[in-house]
């Protein structure tokens, strides 16, 4: 069993990861209406992920006999201003979402509930990878100068990338 506070916290999060998923569902539409198919199998990947790390938190509620609350999905924009934007914004998002959990963890400690501070540790270390692969990507954008035979190459690895964990765009 978990504190009310604690689970009002985890529904809260349950929106952000689900918000996550919209946000990254956006970017592969627009990557996929840019022509550019493997950044949108790409983006299709996190939007799977992240609707996983939600339902990840949706479980843990339920298991700790707390009430789920689903709340409203707030709308992600609609259109980026560049494929290196698309991943610098994921990058903010990332690093948000990051900040988010350590204030998880904050609020876990200081209640001493020892299982949510258990919980919540996959989801930090998982944040390090999020954040160093939207990195590498990042850096090989600015490499090849965001644009060119180089932007369709890294388009072509990120779409190889998907498919290795069977997500191709629609
Ligand atoms: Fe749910 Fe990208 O962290």
């Amino acid at each position: 069993m978990i504190g009310k506070n604690i689970a009002e916290e985890l529904n809260k999060q349950v929106n952000r990861e689900f918000y996550s998923a919209y946000f990254y569902l956006s970017m592969s539409a627009y990557s996929d209406f840019l022509g550019l198919k493997g950044f949108a199998s790409w983006f299709l990947m996190k939007n799977q992920e992240e609707t996983q790390h939600a339902m990840r938190v949706y479980k843990y509620i339920l298991d700790q006999g707390a009430q789920i609350a689903l709340l409203p999905i707030k709308q992600p924009p609609s259109t980026f201003d560049s494929p290196l934007a698309m991943f610098e914004e994921t990058l903010a998002h990332e690093q948000a979402v990051t900040q988010r959990f350590n204030e998880l963890v904050d609020i876990a400690m200081a209640e001493k509930d020892h299982a949510t501070h258990i919980f919540l540790q996959w989801f930090i270390t998982e944040q390090i990878e999020e954040e160093a692969t939207v990195s590498e990507i990042i850096n090989k954008i600015k490499l090849v100068g965001g644009k060119g035979d180089g932007l369709f190459m890294i388009d072509n690895q990120l779409g190889q990338l998907a498919s290795t964990q069977s997500v191709a765009a629609v």
